[in-house]
């Protein structure tokens, strides 16, 4: 299958919660993209929004297709948030920040009145963790946040842990907030909400890719077409 033609089905799917005179957090990744490209369709045939993007790249995107930007700090609360996930349980839990910008796309999904989330089939999972956790942190003192993390995913259930620095071409991943990504394998996550809670105790630990209880509506793309559900 697709994977590239159901994330897009996702995407067109999520344009039908969009009303005009809307503002909107434009989330990050692949099938985001897809959902900043159909949007911009839209405003150029006249569809007034506006939006708030979760990472520098999204912020060129949507300025390329042509929606409007808002600077974050000039918004009180957002109508509708579309982003994309890694995992989605059937509780709506997801793993995000693949794309490193899970910071940003946390603040900017509970901002929101409404977050939907954008993601094809693959991403649908029974039991969250096949997709290695990524954890935000400062670059100050990162092997030692990466021992407490470890230790909190020990004492939390997940087995064959590992926690390792996210890097590309042999260089430490920086996200656009200038810190660092501890990816945690994990294979399978039994405890999601209390290894959330231990994880935001680590000092080190600036967020976590664990989104609990944000969720409203999962939009699952398939190569034909989209399921919306909701919770
Ligand atoms: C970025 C994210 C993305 O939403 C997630 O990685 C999914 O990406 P894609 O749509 O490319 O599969 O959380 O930090």
């Amino acid at each position: 299958m697709s994977a590239d033609l159901a994330k897009i089905n996702a995407a067109a799917a999520a344009l039908d919660f969009v009303e005009d005179g809307m503002l909107l957090g434009l989330g990050t990744g692949s099938t985001a993209a897809h959902f900043v490209r159909l949007l911009g369709e839209r405003v150029k045939k006249g569809l007034n929004v506006r939006g708030v993007p979760t990472s520098e790249a999204t912020d060129k995107l949507a300025r390329d297709v042509g929606v409007p930007i808002v600077p974050v700090d000039r918004v009180g609360s957002l109508d509708l948030a579309v982003d994309g996930a890694d995992e989605v349980d059937g509780a709506f839990r997801l793993i995000k920040g693949g794309g490193a910008a899970l910071l940003r796309e946390k603040i900017i999904a509970g901002a929101a009145k409404h977050f939907v989330v954008i993601a094809d089939e693959s991403k649908m999972v029974d039991t969250l963790g096949a997709f290695p956790l990524p954890v935000e942190v400062t670059a100050f003192g990162f092997t030692l946040t990466a021992q407490r993390i470890y230790s909190a995913l020990k004492a939390h259930g997940c087995h064959g842990t590992e926690a390792g620095l996210r890097e590309r071409d042999g260089k430490p991943v920086v996200t656009d907030g200038g810190n660092y990504i501890i990816d945690c394998k994990c294979a399978a996550i039994p405890d999601a909400e209390g290894l959330a809670d231990a994880l935001k105790r680590i000092t080190g630990v600036v967020e976590h890719g664990l989104f609990l209880g944000m969720a409203r509506t999962v939009i699952v793309g398939r190569e034909k077409g989209a399921e919306v559900r909701e919770r």
